[in-house]
């Protein structure tokens, strides 16, 4: 009898990816804030509070990604999603500068950002993917880097253009750089990935990506603000 992770992988694992993107984006949209942000009705502070929380996980993509992708090769296995790793870290390179500076354009310094309280989901979600980089299945962080990835490229152009069009947030102009750079991007990135991962037959990758991608559908939904605009002001 096959137990139900036998019949997660096998041929159809990347489906089972692409349903876990697709619960991850349901989620997302299903938060208060996802979906004011959707209809580009968010708040300022709930917009500043989703930059905040983003910047705190992006600021570690890259040494995340790139030390899955050199300890991958230490352990001589799999090279090309090591080099898949490695490549991502160095696309990934700065972005946590375009929080800075579209959360600037918003009023908000760097320190004060620096100074900011981490939502538990930022340090489930960074604490889960250093694990799986330094010490668990080093492939397990292309679970997230999907997830994430897919969610960018379904909803962060369009979030780009609602928020500009719906203008309820001063500045929102020149504070939407994130956003359209990655709603540009990512597309591309899913197709990628997915072409890459195609060849992958091992059982325990397969199971550790989606384990992973799992992760970041339970975690990540959690940076918008609980209860959307009646929740804690962000700074203490
Ligand atoms: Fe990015
Ligand atoms: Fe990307």
């Amino acid at each position: 009898m096959q137990t139900q992770t036998e019949q997660q992988t096998g041929a159809d694992w990347l489906a089972v990816l692409d349903e876990e993107s697709r619960g991850l984006v349901a989620a997302v949209d299903a938060q208060p804030d996802g979906r004011r942000i959707l209809e580009g009705t968010l708040d300022r502070d709930g917009y500043i509070h989703y930059l905040v929380q983003t910047y705190h996980y992006a600021r570690w993509s890259t040494p995340i990604l790139a030390e899955a992708g050199h300890r991958l090769n230490r352990l001589g296995r799999h090279p090309e999603l090591a080099a898949l790793l490695i490549q991502k870290g160095e696309e990934e390179r700065g972005h946590d500068r375009w929080l800075l500076s579209d959360l600037k354009n918003l009023g908000w310094s760097e320190a004060q950002v620096e100074a900011a309280e981490r939502s538990p989901a930022v340090d489930a979600y960074t604490g889960w993917n250093f694990f799986t980089s330094r010490s668990g299945v080093p492939t397990a962080v292309l679970g997230t880097a999907y997830a994430l990835e897919y969610l960018s490229q379904t909803r962060a152009g369009v979030w780009a253009e609602r928020l500009k069009a719906v203008a309820a947030i001063p500045n929102i102009h020149k504070s939407v750089t994130f956003l359209r750079s990655h709603g540009a991007l990512d597309g591309d990135h899913v197709a990628e990935m997915k072409r890459i991962l195609g060849p992958l037959t091992d059982p325990e990758d397969q199971q550790a990506i989606l384990f992973s991608a799992r992760v970041a559908r339970a975690v990540y939904p959690r940076i918008f603000r609980e209860g959307g605009a009646s929740s804690h002001p962000l700074a203490r």
